[in-house]
Formats: C-alpha cells, structure tokens, sequence
C-alpha cells in the first residue's frame, strides 16, 4: 500500500507516495529524476547506487525510503552545493563541481563511467572525516566498490588530488 512521506534530498524536502519498502534508488530515479546513482546488482553488493545519509554512504538499492524519512540525502548531483556549504560559500559564488568531481576531470578517472557514481559518494564520505587520505585509506574506503574496467589507480590519484584542492578551499 502507497504511504505518503517527506524525504529531503540536496537540500530539498520533497513529497512522495510510495511503499515504504521501496527500495530509496527506485525513488530517486522514478519520483525525483535523479540518476547519479545507478542501479547495478541490486543486492548491495557493487556500490553503484550509493548515497550519502546524513553524510555517510548507504546503498540505496536496498534501503526502504521509509528508513530514510526525516534523514538529509545527498546524491552525486547534491555534491556541489555540500561543497558549497563545507567551506561556506553557499549562495555568493556556489560552487559548479565539488573538489572530488574537479578532479576526477583532471586525472580522468572514467572508462564506461558505471561505477564512477559510488567512487565518488564513497570518496566524499572518506575526506569528510580523513581530510589527507594514504592510499591505503582510499583503498580500504572502497574496498566494497566495484569497477569493471579496473579504474582504481585513477580513483586512488584523483582522490588525493581532491584532498589538495580541499585543503586549498577550492
Ligand atoms: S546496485 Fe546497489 S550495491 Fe549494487
Ligand atoms: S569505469 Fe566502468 S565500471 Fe568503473
């Protein structure tokens, strides 16, 4: 049966009517045309789908969107703005990439870019609390994400290339 509920989402709070067992992805992608995340194995396994709840990465393909209610989500297009808001620029000159997207550009870091949305909700979740990340911290970070096409050197460079430009406020 079809429940109403408020999910806020990049800063949004919106109205939706769904089960409460659906899973969070099917909402993003149907309701609110978000498709950062991407749906993969649909078992938690892969991280494609991955989002940020309240700051740390879930995976939406089996997250119930009754579980999320009242919780501050963040997607691969909300990145911007919580950069924005991190170093306190909101709404003066927001800015157009988050550090972690500027870098992915800089080392490109994408093959057939499948798994790129998890790499870098993961990412960010990472250098929210490790503000100078070794590479085994990256490597441990995303250990439960999964690429196809083997992008992980790049992953691991262009993550710490974003901690450098965090650390400058870019
Ligand atoms: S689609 Fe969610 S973890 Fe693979
Ligand atoms: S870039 Fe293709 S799966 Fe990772």
């Amino acid at each position: 049966m079809a429940s109403k509920l408020k999910i806020k989402v990049n800063g949004l709070v919106h109205n939706v009517t769904a089960s409460l067992d659906t899973p969070l992805l099917y909402v993003l992608h149907n309701e609110l045309h978000l498709h950062g995340p991407r749906f993969g194995c649909g078992l938690a396994q892969c991280g494609a789908c991955s989002v940020l709840l309240d700051g740390k990465e879930i995976r939406s393909c089996v997250t119930p969107v009754a579980a999320v209610s009242g919780k501050t989500i963040t997607t691969l297009e909300g990145l911007p703005a919580m950069w924005s808001k991190t170093r306190g620029t909101t709404g003066a000159t927001p800015a157009a990439l988050h550090p972690l997207q500027q870098a992915w550009i800089e080392v490109q870091v994408p093959q057939c870019g499948y798994c790129q949305n998890g790499m870098l909700i993961q990412a960010a979740d990472l250098l929210a609390t490790t503000k100078n990340p070794t590479e085994k911290n990256i490597r441990q970070a995303l250990n439960g994400h999964l690429c196809r096409c083997g992008t992980y050197p790049a992953i691991i460079a262009a993550v710490q290339r974003a901690a450098k430009l965090m650390a400058k406020g870019a």
